[in-house]
């Protein structure tokens, strides 16, 4: 535990770096919190600024847990220990000090956390979201339903990070709150 706990602070430290406003302000695009869905994430750079910079910012939220997750699974810590790092990243990143806790849904920091954590669960939730996202055009439909998925990948493809990934699903289903009561009535912006 004294291991975890400054591993999970500075995983939440490297989850604050929020790779929408890094890449729409380094392109010298308008801020996603102001337009679309008003979302720092994947799916809204896409939706007001194109695919370039939507790829971009998936890849800062999804690398930016690596480095520390890496150090957390290097000096040995078990599952739990991992996955508390890995909340802590995801905490960063839905809730950033910088930014007056107002941050992502984080579904692009949830699949990087996992790519290391629990890479074929990442890989099969990578899958349904390209194939809902194209078939549905809707983000957090996607989302909704990998984030719903990966449990029962890892039961059967990493069984002892079941609890880590429920956890996760709890946290990206929790910050779609807003997307579910739009879809309940029908108004949700596609992509
Ligand atoms: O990845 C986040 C996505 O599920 C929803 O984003 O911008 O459509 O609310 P947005």
């Amino acid at each position: 535990l004294e291991l975890v706990l400054p591993l999970m602070a500075l995983g939440y430290l490297s989850g604050t770096w929020l790779g929408a406003i890094t890449v729409c302000r380094l392109a010298g695009r308008s801020d996603p919190r102001l337009a679309g869905s008003g979302n720092p994430g994947f799916s809204n750079v896409l939706r007001l600024h194109g695919s370039r910079l939507a790829l971009a910012t998936l890849l800062v939220d999804a690398v930016k847990g690596m480095p520390v997750l890496g150090l957390a699974i290097l000096l040995g810590l078990p599952p739990w220990g991992q996955g508390l790092v890995g909340l802590g990243v995801l905490l960063g990143h839905s809730y950033p000090v910088w930014y007056r806790f107002r941050g992502g849904k984080a579904v692009a920091s949830a699949f990087g956390v996992m790519l290391l954590l629990t890479p074929g669960v990442a890989l099969c939730c990578a899958a349904l979201w390209s194939l809902l996202a194209w078939r549905v055009r809707t983000a957090a439909v996607a989302s909704l339903a990998s984030a719903a998925m990966a449990p029962l990948a890892a039961i059967w493809l990493a069984p002892e990070y079941v609890p880590v990934v429920i956890g996760f699903t709890l946290l990206v289903l929790g910050r779609h709150a807003l997307n579910i009561r739009r879809l309940g009535r029908g108004d949700e912006p596609g992509l």
